[in-house]
């Protein structure tokens, strides 16, 4: 039986899509940038991203290509990608960002076009679902994460299209797997236990300041160090996981490991809970939604289709660096923010910019990623915090300043 088939069953009865099992989301996108872009591949995504994706595609040899995104949710716009960047891609790498859903019927079209394979990042949109139908089921291959949705710390599918290629990316996977240890395996099954004692006793900002001060977190920002000298050198053996680990492990070291029963049992238990989750996920984004932190079109989505489960529920908001400091003494940690995009945090050696930021700058920079399963706690610390509500305006275009050339030249 292959490794993890038992886990990837459950997926597959889910979703209607034959699954591999990957000890985590990440390992699962570089299987499938692998599988479907040669080295050297352009693929376009968004910059309002999590930079270890950023890694893990040029792990697999690939210029990431920044797209133009919605300025309401940070995915790419596809309507705003220029025709001669269509031409020029060779893949498309979706976000759902925060479970929000990408313009998947609208980039499917496009790939479809164009004969290029649409890979979808899931890992924050179980259970998310567009004209009835989940996402992670709409491209070529799509990656989930169970870290995301069952409070694990590891786990993750690739989902593909039929089960030859599964086999296929199973010895793929194979070959990429570390072995584990006892100890990697206790530390993913007792964390989960430790964080969920930390909030029960309400010891999230002691604990918090204490591994700051400690400088036990593994980021000084919300991004991580470039170094960029290091990563230049790594680019010499892409493809190559190994020479990229350094930046593809961050928030979750056993992402390659070959994990053993104890984890996947404990991570079968928690799938058994995956549909109360995503129930308790849709009452706090009707919560969250209502509020006028939540963007309008956020608040249509939820009136018209009613509240997905979302793993985070982007709110806007004025102040966000400082509000987000606040919110620890209200006991709440707000990750998953994804700022600057990535084309300001790598530059243009390591992707190729976006043509037009501004959105990617501003959804950036404003949203406050608040969980739907601490909705109530969440209102009430940005309400005593006066949170404003921040609303995108566009700058008018800056005119040309330089004198006109005199005529006759
Ligand atoms: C958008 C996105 N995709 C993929 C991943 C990777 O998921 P995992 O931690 O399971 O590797 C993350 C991690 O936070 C993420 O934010």
């Amino acid at each position: 039986m292959a490794y993890g088939s038992r886990l990837a069953a459950t997926m597959t009865r889910r979703l209607g899509r034959e699954c591999v099992y990957t000890p985590s989301a990440r390992l699962a996108l570089y299987l499938a940038l692998r599988r479907w872009c040669r080295p050297g591949a352009r693929v376009l995504m968004s910059p309002v991203n999590d930079d270890v994706i950023l890694f893990v595609v040029l792990a697999a040899g690939c210029r990431p290509v920044q797209a133009p995104v919605s300025v309401w949710d940070g995915n790419i716009d596809p309507a705003a990608v220029p025709e001669s960047t269509w031409r020029d891609v060779d893949a498309v790498l979706t976000t759902n960002l925060y479970g929000v859903p990408d313009r998947v019927l609208e980039l499917r079209r496009r790939c479809e076009q164009l004969g290029i394979p649409l890979i979808e990042d899931a890992a924050h949109a179980i259970g998310t679902h567009v004209d009835g139908r989940p996402i992670g089921t709409f491209g070529t291959a799509a990656a989930f994460s169970l870290s995301k949705h069952v409070a694990g710390m590891a786990g993750g599918f690739l989902a593909v299209e039929d089960a030859r290629t599964r086999r296929e990316l199973e010895l793929l996977r194979d070959d990429l797997l570390t072995p584990r240890s006892l100890r990697d395996d206790l530390n993913v099954t007792l964390r989960p236990l430790a964080r969920s004692g930390v909030r029960t006793l309400h010891l999230v900002r002691p604990v918090w300041r204490t591994m700051e001060r400690l400088g036990l977190l593994e980021r000084d920002a919300f991004r991580m160090d470039l170094h960029a000298r290091r990563l230049t050198a790594s680019a010499r053996s892409a493809p190559s996981l190994s020479a990229y680990e350094p930046w593809v492990r961050v928030d979750l070291h056993g992402f390659r490991v070959r994990h053993g029963a104890l984890v996947r049992g404990q991570l079968t238990a928690r799938m058994a809970g995956l549909d109360g989750d995503l129930t308790r996920r849709r009452a706090g984004v009707t919560l969250l939604s209502g509020t006028a932190w939540a963007s309008d079109a956020l608040r249509d989505r939820v009136a018209h289709d009613g509240p997905l489960p979302l793993f985070r529920v982007p709110l806007l908001v004025n102040g966000r660096d400082a509000l987000l400091e606040r919110m620890v003494d209200h006991g709440m940690v707000c990750g998953y923010v994804y700022d600057p995009p990535l084309d300001d945090y790598a530059g243009a050696e390591f992707v190729e910019p976006s043509p037009d930021p501004w959105a990617a700058r501003w959804f950036a920079s404003h949203v406050l990623p608040a969980d739907p399963l601490s909705a109530r706690r969440a209102i009430g610390a940005l309400t005593r915090e006066r949170a404003g509500a921040a609303r995108p305006v566009r700058p008018a275009p800056v005119k040309d300043a330089s004198p006109p050339a005199p005529l006759g030249q």
